[in-house]
Protein backbone atom coordinates (compact mmCIF):
# COMPACT_ATOMS: atom_id res chain seq x y z
CA UNK A 1 0.00 0.00 0.00
CA UNK A 2 1.23 3.57 -0.96
CA UNK A 3 0.97 6.73 0.87
CA UNK A 4 2.57 9.96 0.20
CA UNK A 5 4.07 11.62 3.21
CA UNK A 6 4.55 14.89 3.99
CA UNK A 7 6.78 16.21 6.54
CA UNK A 8 6.13 20.22 6.76
CA UNK A 9 8.83 21.93 9.21
CA UNK A 10 10.18 25.49 9.51
CA UNK A 11 12.22 25.64 6.78
CA UNK A 12 11.75 22.73 4.36
CA UNK A 13 8.40 20.92 3.22
CA UNK A 14 9.36 17.43 1.84
CA UNK A 15 7.43 14.27 0.69
CA UNK A 16 7.89 11.17 -1.12
CA UNK A 17 5.33 8.15 -1.51
CA UNK A 18 6.17 5.73 0.89
CA UNK A 19 5.46 2.24 0.96
CA UNK A 20 3.90 1.56 4.40
CA UNK A 21 4.22 -2.24 4.95
CA UNK A 22 7.99 -1.88 4.53
CA UNK A 23 8.59 1.50 5.31
CA UNK A 24 10.75 2.58 2.76
CA UNK A 25 9.79 5.92 0.68
CA UNK A 26 9.37 4.80 -3.07
CA UNK A 27 11.31 7.23 -5.01
CA UNK A 28 13.95 10.96 -3.80
CA UNK A 29 12.18 13.25 -1.16
CA UNK A 30 10.66 16.18 -3.15
CA UNK A 31 11.27 19.63 -0.93
CA UNK A 32 10.70 23.17 -1.22
CA UNK A 33 11.05 25.73 1.02
CA UNK A 34 8.68 27.05 3.91
CA UNK A 35 7.16 29.72 2.44
CA UNK A 36 7.40 33.12 5.14
CA UNK A 37 5.52 33.85 6.65
CA UNK A 38 4.56 30.32 6.52
CA UNK A 39 0.62 31.33 6.53
CA UNK A 40 -1.66 28.53 6.45
CA UNK A 41 -3.01 29.45 2.87
CA UNK A 42 0.73 29.50 1.84
CA UNK A 43 1.39 26.38 3.26
CA UNK A 44 -0.93 24.48 1.51
CA UNK A 45 -0.16 25.64 -1.82
CA UNK A 46 3.33 24.51 -1.18
CA UNK A 47 1.33 20.98 -0.06
CA UNK A 48 -0.64 21.09 -3.25
CA UNK A 49 2.59 21.59 -5.30
CA UNK A 50 4.28 18.08 -3.73
CA UNK A 51 0.91 15.89 -4.39
CA UNK A 52 1.12 17.86 -8.06
CA UNK A 53 5.23 16.50 -8.41
CA UNK A 54 3.95 13.08 -7.81
CA UNK A 55 0.61 13.04 -9.28
CA UNK A 56 -0.36 11.92 -6.56
CA UNK A 57 -4.69 10.85 -6.44
CA UNK A 58 -4.72 8.75 -3.45
CA UNK A 59 -3.88 9.36 0.80
CA UNK A 60 -1.72 12.03 2.14
CA UNK A 61 -0.39 11.59 5.77
CA UNK A 62 1.13 15.35 6.58
CA UNK A 63 3.42 16.48 9.97
CA UNK A 64 2.88 19.52 11.67
CA UNK A 65 5.09 21.18 14.05
CA UNK A 66 2.61 21.96 16.84
CA UNK A 67 -0.96 20.32 18.40
CA UNK A 68 -2.84 19.08 15.96
CA UNK A 69 -5.97 17.82 17.34
CA UNK A 70 -8.52 16.31 15.09
CA UNK A 71 -7.02 18.21 12.07
CA UNK A 72 -7.13 21.38 14.05
CA UNK A 73 -3.93 23.08 15.35
CA UNK A 74 -4.03 24.27 18.45
CA UNK A 75 -0.31 26.19 19.43
CA UNK A 76 2.10 27.64 16.61
CA UNK A 77 5.77 28.22 18.04
CA UNK A 78 7.89 28.36 15.21
CA UNK A 79 5.52 28.25 12.53
CA UNK A 80 2.70 31.74 12.00
CA UNK A 81 0.12 32.23 14.40
CA UNK A 82 -2.70 32.66 12.15
CA UNK A 83 -2.61 28.48 12.17
CA UNK A 84 -3.64 28.56 16.02
CA UNK A 85 -7.63 27.40 15.53
CA UNK A 86 -7.06 26.33 11.81
CA UNK A 87 -7.94 23.06 10.53
CA UNK A 88 -5.32 22.16 8.61
CA UNK A 89 -6.31 18.77 7.90
CA UNK A 90 -9.88 20.23 6.42
CA UNK A 91 -7.32 22.76 4.01
CA UNK A 92 -4.97 20.14 2.74
CA UNK A 93 -8.02 18.38 1.78
CA UNK A 94 -9.82 20.81 -0.06
CA UNK A 95 -6.35 21.63 -1.97
CA UNK A 96 -5.16 18.20 -2.96
CA UNK A 97 -8.94 17.15 -4.00
CA UNK A 98 -7.10 13.95 -1.25
CA UNK A 99 -8.32 12.23 1.98
CA UNK A 100 -5.37 13.96 4.61
CA UNK A 101 -4.89 12.58 8.23
CA UNK A 102 -2.48 15.23 10.09
CA UNK A 103 -0.37 14.73 13.51
CA UNK A 104 2.38 16.54 15.13
CA UNK A 105 5.62 16.44 13.77
CA UNK A 106 7.46 14.36 16.63
CA UNK A 107 4.47 11.73 16.94
CA UNK A 108 5.27 11.21 13.29
CA UNK A 109 8.43 10.37 13.99
CA UNK A 110 7.62 8.20 16.81
CA UNK A 111 4.93 6.06 15.10
CA UNK A 112 8.08 5.89 12.21
CA UNK A 113 11.27 4.98 14.72
CA UNK A 114 8.86 2.34 16.96
CA UNK A 115 7.39 0.85 13.78
CA UNK A 116 10.41 0.53 11.41
CA UNK A 117 13.73 2.11 13.86
CA UNK A 118 15.22 2.05 16.42
CA UNK A 119 12.09 1.72 18.97
CA UNK A 120 11.02 -1.64 17.06
CA UNK A 121 9.54 -4.22 19.51
CA UNK A 122 10.22 -1.92 22.50
CA UNK A 123 7.24 -2.45 24.38
CA UNK A 124 8.63 -0.30 27.79
CA UNK A 125 7.74 3.63 28.08
CA UNK A 126 9.77 4.58 25.46
CA UNK A 127 10.46 8.42 25.14
CA UNK A 128 11.50 10.05 21.52
CA UNK A 129 12.89 13.59 21.12
CA UNK A 130 13.91 15.39 18.62
CA UNK A 131 16.20 17.96 18.38
CA UNK A 132 15.42 20.60 15.93
CA UNK A 133 14.08 23.86 15.36
CA UNK A 134 12.02 23.52 18.33
CA UNK A 135 12.35 20.26 21.05
CA UNK A 136 9.10 17.66 19.79
CA UNK A 137 8.41 14.99 22.03
CA UNK A 138 6.48 11.19 21.38
CA UNK A 139 5.58 8.62 24.76
CA UNK A 140 5.09 5.34 23.66
CA UNK A 141 3.56 2.80 26.32
CA UNK A 142 3.67 -0.80 25.21
CA UNK A 143 4.06 0.65 21.77
CA UNK A 144 0.68 3.18 22.59
CA UNK A 145 1.17 6.81 21.43
CA UNK A 146 0.00 9.65 23.81
CA UNK A 147 0.10 12.19 21.37
CA UNK A 148 0.95 15.97 21.56
CA UNK A 149 3.00 15.67 24.71
CA UNK A 150 4.87 18.95 24.18
CA UNK A 151 7.65 18.43 26.41
CA UNK A 152 10.08 21.01 24.32
CA UNK A 153 7.91 23.45 25.99
CA UNK A 154 8.38 22.15 29.81
CA UNK A 155 10.06 24.74 31.68
CA UNK A 156 14.14 24.55 32.48
CA UNK A 157 15.54 27.81 34.55
CA UNK A 158 12.48 29.72 33.98
CA UNK A 159 12.35 29.04 30.07
CA UNK A 160 10.67 26.77 27.32
CA UNK A 161 13.15 24.08 27.14
CA UNK A 162 13.51 24.16 23.44
CA UNK A 163 15.18 28.08 24.10
CA UNK A 164 17.81 26.23 26.19
CA UNK A 165 18.38 23.12 24.01
CA UNK A 166 17.66 23.06 20.80
CA UNK A 167 19.74 22.60 18.03
CA UNK A 168 19.10 25.65 16.62
CA UNK A 169 20.00 27.25 20.08
CA UNK A 170 23.27 25.21 19.70
CA UNK A 171 23.70 26.86 16.21
CA UNK A 172 22.95 30.69 17.13
CA UNK A 173 24.95 30.19 20.19
CA UNK A 174 27.62 28.64 18.44
CA UNK A 175 27.97 26.04 21.63
CA UNK A 176 30.27 23.30 21.60
CA UNK A 177 29.17 20.11 21.66
CA UNK A 178 30.23 19.63 25.36
CA UNK A 179 28.31 22.87 26.62
CA UNK A 180 25.26 21.70 24.87
CA UNK A 181 25.39 18.35 26.54
CA UNK A 182 25.27 20.28 29.56
CA UNK A 183 22.35 22.02 28.39
CA UNK A 184 20.78 18.29 27.37
CA UNK A 185 21.80 16.83 30.40
CA UNK A 186 19.59 18.99 32.51
CA UNK A 187 16.84 18.81 30.52
CA UNK A 188 17.06 14.70 29.80
CA UNK A 189 17.46 14.26 33.80
CA UNK A 190 14.84 16.46 34.34
CA UNK A 191 12.52 14.31 32.10
CA UNK A 192 13.45 11.29 33.68
CA UNK A 193 12.91 12.41 37.25
CA UNK A 194 9.29 12.60 36.23
CA UNK A 195 8.45 10.19 33.73
CA UNK A 196 11.04 7.29 34.47
CA UNK A 197 11.04 6.04 30.80
CA UNK A 198 12.79 2.59 29.97
CA UNK A 199 14.54 4.36 26.86
CA UNK A 200 14.89 7.44 24.90
CA UNK A 201 15.50 7.64 21.45
CA UNK A 202 17.01 10.70 20.36
CA UNK A 203 15.94 12.23 16.77
CA UNK A 204 15.56 15.01 14.52
CA UNK A 205 18.72 15.92 12.37
CA UNK A 206 21.66 16.11 14.58
CA UNK A 207 20.71 12.92 15.76
CA UNK A 208 22.98 11.74 12.35
CA UNK A 209 26.10 13.38 14.44
CA UNK A 210 24.81 11.41 17.51
CA UNK A 211 28.85 10.11 18.22
CA UNK A 212 29.55 13.73 19.05
CA UNK A 213 27.34 14.92 21.76
CA UNK A 214 25.02 10.95 22.92
CA UNK A 215 28.34 10.09 24.75
CA UNK A 216 28.07 13.04 27.06
CA UNK A 217 24.57 12.08 28.14
CA UNK A 218 23.98 10.39 31.61
CA UNK A 219 20.21 9.09 31.99
CA UNK A 220 19.30 5.59 34.00
CA UNK A 221 17.85 4.98 31.06
CA UNK A 222 19.14 3.82 28.11
CA UNK A 223 19.60 6.43 25.22
CA UNK A 224 20.10 5.82 21.82
CA UNK A 225 19.94 7.90 18.47
CA UNK A 226 16.74 7.69 15.96
CA UNK A 227 17.59 5.31 12.91
CA UNK A 228 15.38 6.77 10.26
CA UNK A 229 16.79 10.26 10.51
CA UNK A 230 15.39 12.90 7.97
CA UNK A 231 13.31 10.29 6.91
CA UNK A 232 10.98 9.59 10.18
CA UNK A 233 8.19 12.54 9.43
CA UNK A 234 7.59 11.77 5.92
CA UNK A 235 7.28 7.80 6.83
CA UNK A 236 5.81 7.99 10.21
CA UNK A 237 2.96 10.75 8.49
CA UNK A 238 2.20 7.90 6.14
CA UNK A 239 2.24 5.13 8.33
CA UNK A 240 -0.61 7.59 10.54
CA UNK A 241 -2.59 7.67 7.78
CA UNK A 242 -2.95 4.19 7.13
CA UNK A 243 -6.42 4.70 8.52
CA UNK A 244 -8.01 6.41 5.80
CA UNK A 245 -7.26 3.39 4.05
CA UNK A 246 -8.62 0.22 6.07
C1 LIG B 1 6.27 22.41 18.87
C2 LIG B 1 5.97 20.94 18.78
C3 LIG B 1 6.88 20.28 17.77
C4 LIG B 1 8.33 20.59 18.08
C5 LIG B 1 9.28 20.04 17.03
C6 LIG B 1 7.74 22.62 19.17
O1 LIG B 1 8.02 23.98 19.21
O2 LIG B 1 5.49 23.03 19.89
O3 LIG B 1 4.62 20.75 18.42
O4 LIG B 1 6.69 18.89 17.80
O5 LIG B 1 8.53 21.99 18.15
O6 LIG B 1 9.03 20.59 15.78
Amino acid sequence: MEILGIDIGGSGIKGAPVDVTTGQMLTERYRIPTPQPSKPNAVAEVVHEIAKHFNWNGPIGCTFPSIVKNGVMYSAANVDGDWVGTNGQKLFAKKTRCPVVVLNDADAAGIAEMEFGAGKGQMGVVFIITLGTGIGSAIFNKGVLLPNTELGHMEVRGKDAEHRASDRVRKDKGLDWEEWADRLNEYFQRLEALFSPDLFIVGGGVSAKSEKFLPLLNTRAEMIPAQLLNDAGIVGAALAAKSLVN
